[in-house]
């Protein structure tokens, strides 16, 4: 579902259009963290909606994903977790590769992260094809932990990411699409 928030937190991202390629129009949070008040209301949402729900850590993908898992991670009072891109964690991990537009890509996560039965929230900043937070989500459960939510700021529902990954069990929320 879609916050209360969910329309000023969308009036603060700015879209540039035919970027990186024509026809993507890419969704840049950078003015939202530049705005300090949104910014704090952003996590302030993502924190009510979690913090009574025993959440053992938060699992934020790389990169722009750090910036929100890593506050939320603080301000709850629960582990924060890295999910990388391929060849940047120097322990023991475990990975997943998935098809992108063109080619793949590989995420990552430390095989000793997690413990069977912790209880986890995804987060990233955007759902496009639904393909990172899958596989984030796919590394979660092989580590036996639960994932009690995938949760993003901006859903792009016309590129069937979030219908996806509700189709693979998940639960999806986004503050704004
Ligand atoms: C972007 C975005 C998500 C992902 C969404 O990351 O931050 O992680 O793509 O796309 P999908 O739903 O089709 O998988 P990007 O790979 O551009 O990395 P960055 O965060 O390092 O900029
Ligand atoms: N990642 C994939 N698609 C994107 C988009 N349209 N805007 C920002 N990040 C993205």
């Amino acid at each position: 579902g879609t916050s209360v928030y969910g329309d000023y937190i969308k009036s603060v991202i700015r879209t540039v259009r035919d970027w990186p390629n024509p026809g993507v129009n890419f969704r840049d949070i950078t003015p939202l963290l530049q705005n300090s008040a949104a910014f704090r209301k952003l996590i302030d949402s993502f924190v009510h909606r979690y913090q009574e729900l025993n959440i053992d850590a938060i699992a934020a993908i790389d990169a722009r994903g750090f910036i929100i898992g890593a506050p939320l991670a603080y301000e709850m009072g629960c582990s924060f977790v890295p999910v990388r891109k391929k060849g940047k964690l120097p322990f023991k991990t475990i990975s997943e590769t998935y098809k992108l537009e063109y080619g793949e890509a590989t995420v990552e996560l430390n095989s000793d992260a997690f413990k069977k039965g912790d209880r986890i929230v995804v987060v990233d900043d955007l759902i496009a094809t639904g393909g990172t937070m899958l596989a984030a989500a796919k590394l979660i459960e092989r580590t036996g932990g639960e994932v009690v939510e995938t949760a993003a700021i901006i859903d792009l529902p016309e590129l069937g990411g979030s219908r996806h990954i509700r189709e693979a069990g998940h639960n999806v929320f986004a503050v704004c699409s």
